[in-house]
């Protein structure tokens, strides 16, 4: 639509400066420290939306971070799209292999660098680029509604909260969010689903206190020594996870499926190259698409105890702990497996030392329907402005409140992302390319207008 392109090249330097002050916020919800900023981007977010074009729009308190919430109800009879979002942000650390400050944004090789540039302030905002450019040319085709929150990346609890007191609020036909990966702006694709997450966090315990490691040492079990067998253990000779009844409830693909997933372009030599690794490593009989997308994992997130400070220090630590976390398919159950692993991680701990395994959060893997209009509608959308159709593809990443839209409001998700896997998200020097922040804000008002269309 040419009123669209107009708009948005007349206004193209003013949504990118508009970003850029956003990045400037260190919203990172897991940082008490950052409440503040927290808040101050809700506020900012807010005012964006306001400008846009949004009604009733609202900084919503929860118990943690706040949720922003606005709408745009052009007539009650058409379809609603309600878009989610999330603008709380990683911690930054290490800040030292940052090549420029993590809230400093800065453009470099057509690309911005910034915490939280794709992650998801980049893609969040592309939506409120994209419904500004449709209100102001009097052209939006459905009604809008925005849930942004605070509190993504430490797993949404207060968002659950907020979705079962106000489901009257959050009427909608389908839930819209940009906030995972498309394989390359070459190759666009649509994620068909997400994986499920379930986090823990162990903690073994030998001696009642630090030891001297040459007084005791030998005739004590270390716990290091024992938390990282016990790691070690966890997959076998073929990287199976070797937790009883981890896989039972696992869905396992046709022929059919796997072949279509596999058919996506996946080169391996640049792959390796660009994580720096000589081989690859995974689940014996699966391919790389398959071990990130259709099949569970297990990977240690953290591990640490005894001395880790400079220099050395010779000591038998009393405690060793790891964070663990599970990926997990359908139809695994995230409390389920949580269950599963603590029982057996108690189970394999040998009498040297004691075992202490707690629960972080979890949440449910999801698939979309592909026979869904909406999906039509954002395939439909790509191709308008891409050039060509969507690659289906699954998400290996987890964004747990996407399971509690089905569950608690009826309704679908439709994942556009506009992100690349090598992003950098949560990782140092997050980016996200100039030319995917505007392709999305090019994008999303097809989206709009098919679906529109389509739900007649
Ligand atoms: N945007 C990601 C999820 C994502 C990334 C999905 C890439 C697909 C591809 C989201 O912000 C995220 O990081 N989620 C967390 C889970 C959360 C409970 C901390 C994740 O996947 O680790
Ligand atoms: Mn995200
Ligand atoms: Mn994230």
């Amino acid at each position: 639509m040419q009123v669209w392109k107009d708009y948005q090249v007349t206004h193209k330097d003013r949504f990118l400066e508009e970003l850029l002050e956003l990045l400037r916020i260190p919203s990172v919800s897991a940082d008490s420290s950052f409440s503040k900023d927290v808040k101050t981007c809700a506020e900012a977010v807010k005012l964006r939306l306001q400008e846009a074009g949004a009604e009733n729009v609202e900084v919503c308190p929860t118990a943690g971070h706040p949720i922003v919430y606005g709408e745009k109800i052009i007539n009650p009879a058409l379809p609603t799209v309600l878009v989610y979002g999330h603008y709380d942000v990683q911690p930054a650390d290490p800040l030292e292999l940052w090549n420029s400050g993590p809230f400093e944004p800065v453009i470099k090789d057509e690309k911005i660098y910034a915490r939280g540039s794709a992650d998801d302030k980049g893609q969040f905002y592309m939506h409120v680029k994209a419904f500004e450019t449709m209100a102001k040319t009097n052209t939006l085709p459905c009604n809008i509604k925005f849930m942004i929150e605070g509190e993504e990346e430490v797993g949404s609890a207060n968002l659950g909260i907020f979705i079962k007191e106000n489901k009257e609020r959050l009427k909608a036909d389908v839930v819209l969010i940009s906030d995972t990966a498309m394989l390359s702006l070459e190759n666009p694709s649509l994620d068909t689903g997400l994986r499920g997450l379930s986090y823990m966090e162990v903690e073994v315990t030998g001696p009642n206190r630090d030891l001297h490691s040459g007084v005791y040492g030998g005739a004590v079990a270390n716990p290091a020594t024992i938390l990282c067998k016990m790691i070690a253990s966890l997959h076998d000779e073929n990287n199976h996870i070797t937790i009883p009844g981890f896989y039972d409830k696992v869905q396992e693909l046709s022929k059919e499926e796997r072949d279509a997933l596999n058919a996506a372009p996946f080169d391996e030599a640049e792959y390796k190259a660009d994580l720096g690794v000589d081989e690859l490593w995974g689940e014996k009989g699966y391919t790389t698409i398959e071990r990130t997308g259709i099949r569970p994992t297990l990977e240690v997130n953290g591990i640490w105890g005894g001395y880790t400070g400079e220099g050395s220090k010779t000591v038998l630590p009393s405690k060793a702990s790891a964070k663990i976390s599970m990926r997990l398919v359908p139809n695994q159950d995230w409390k389920e497996i949580s269950a599963l692993f603590q029982a057996h991680f108690e189970k394999i701990a040998p009498k040297s030392v004691k075992v202490k395994v707690t629960t972080h959060h979890g949440g449910s893997p999801y698939v979309t329907p592909t026979d869904h209009v909406a999906f039509k509608a954002a395939s439909e959308a790509i191709k308008a402005t891409f050039g060509k159709g969507p690659i289906p593809m699954r998400g290996g990443g987890s964004i747990p409140i996407v399971a509690l839209f089905e569950k608690e409001l009826g309704l679908k998700t439709i994942l556009m992302g506009f992100g690349l896997d090598s992003d950098n998200l949560h990782s140092p020097n997050e980016k996200y390319g100039l030319a995917n922040f505007y392709k999305g804000i090019e994008t999303i008002p097809y989206f709009h207008k098919y679906f529109a269309e389509m739900s007649k």
